[in-house]
């Protein structure tokens, strides 16, 4: 078990007070998230304070079988999530009837293990007479740079993950508008892909950024899908396609060094072709909101890669906006993003009754 955010064994109280937030008015949000192979909790406090932040990753379960098989996903998040909570409220230094409300990701992601999560959140929340928050995965990738920085509406927004890659226009917590979104692949499930075709197991994204580190970007001349195209729309299959022609072409095993040329080559391609259409967006956003200087976040797993990060920073400052991405370990899936978003949307006054389905499928145009 990982934990990501440590603080010395201090009571809550000690935590909030050294930080010099008034203890009394403060609300604190357990947050679960289960929705795809991330087992996480963690406790955030409504002045923007982490008491803990623990995640338990399935990368073993799964790596045999080079991705995220569900049912395996499910099972181990009915093992280790009461674990994973436990060790969240212990390493925050609070008690359950500290707790102000309890928010579990109700989707979209894989639904036996948004329904565990689900169901722990409603059992605690119901027992404790809290509130519960369902709150939406990709919500709370929007979300996160409001809790690790200054963002403010509207921004606009990629949002770049296993499952997901759209550019949306966040006008508030709950009110989003898509400008483009993926044809075919995500970004993040093209780096997987990839990365398999390498022969580099899964999860992917993190290990063509490892190799790239060595490589040429210039090696090898891939695609940049959909360059130049008057919309926001993105695609990514087809420059999966073109590294595996170019690798099975090859005949002989590929080595080492190909192997990093590949990685630099084709992660800059993601690079450009995200660049690309994010420049286009800007102009789109510009016009309906003017000439001021706005925020762009950059929100997901992908986001987490350093060479598209430093891409995607010199487009902001092209087109005048704020750059906002939250440190790497908001950018993967995590529990703070969902107590941080059931915060925001307990601010507004939006619990969620505890009669909420999970939703498997979940647009952000939907909430
Ligand atoms: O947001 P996330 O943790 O889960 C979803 O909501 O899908 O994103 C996971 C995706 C995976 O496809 C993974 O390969 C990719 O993010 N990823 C990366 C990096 N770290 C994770 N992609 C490129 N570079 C990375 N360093
Ligand atoms: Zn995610």
């Amino acid at each position: 078990m990982r934990t990501l955010y440590f603080v010395a064994k201090l009571s809550y109280s000690d935590k909030l007070a050294f930080k010099g937030y008034p203890v009394a008015k403060t609300k604190l949000v357990l947050g679960i998230e289960t929705s795809c192979d991330e087992t996480a909790a963690a406790v955030v406090a409504c002045h923007k304070c982490v008491l803990s932040n623990v995640v338990y990753s399935q990368i073993k379960e799964h790596k045999n079988f080079g991705g995220v098989v569900p049912e395996i996903a499910a099972r181990a998040h009915m093992q280790t999530c009461g674990l994973v909570v436990e060790r969240a409220i212990n390493d925050a230094g609070i008690t359950l009837s500290d707790i102000t409300a309890v928010a579990a990701t109700a989707g979209p992601g894989l639904i036996g293990g948004v329904l565990i999560g689900m169901q722990m959140a409603k059992a605690m929340a119901f027992s404790r007479n809290c509130s519960f928050i369902g709150v939406n995965h990709l919500q709370g990738h929007a979300l996160v740079t409001r809790l690790t920085d200054v963002t403010n509406f509207p921004f606009l927004l990629l949002l770049i993950s296993g499952g997901h890659t759209q550019l949306l226009v966040a006008k508030g917590v709950a009110d989003y508008t898509i400008l483009g979104t993926t044809l075919d692949d995500a970004a993040g499930e093209a780096f997987d892909k990839v990365a398999k075709i390498l022969g580099l197991g899964y999860p992917g994204g993190a290990a063509i950024e490892r190799r790239a580190k060595n490589g040429d970007k210039e090696a090898y001349c891939l695609p940049r899908p959909m360059k130049g195209k008057p919309n926001c729309h993105f695609s990514f299959s087809g420059l999966k396609t073109r590294v595996k022609q170019i690798v099975e072409g090859r005949g002989d095993p590929i080595k080492d060094r190909t192997i990093e040329n590949m990685c630099a080559s084709f992660q800059d391609a993601v690079a450009q072709s995200l660049s690309d259409r994010v420049l286009r967006a800007m102009h789109v956003f510009r016009e309906k909101y003017g000439k001021g200087t706005m925020d762009f976040v950059v929100a997901g797993g992908v986001a987490a890669n350093a060479h598209i990060r430093t891409t995607l920073k010199r487009c902001a400052q092209l087109y005048n906006f704020h750059f906002r991405v939250a440190p790497v370990e908001y950018c993967t899936d995590n529990a703070v993003m969902i107590a941080w978003a059931g915060i925001e949307n307990l601010e507004l006054g939006k619990a969620s009754p505890l009669s909420m389905p999970a939703r498997p499928r979940w647009s952000l145009e939907d909430l």
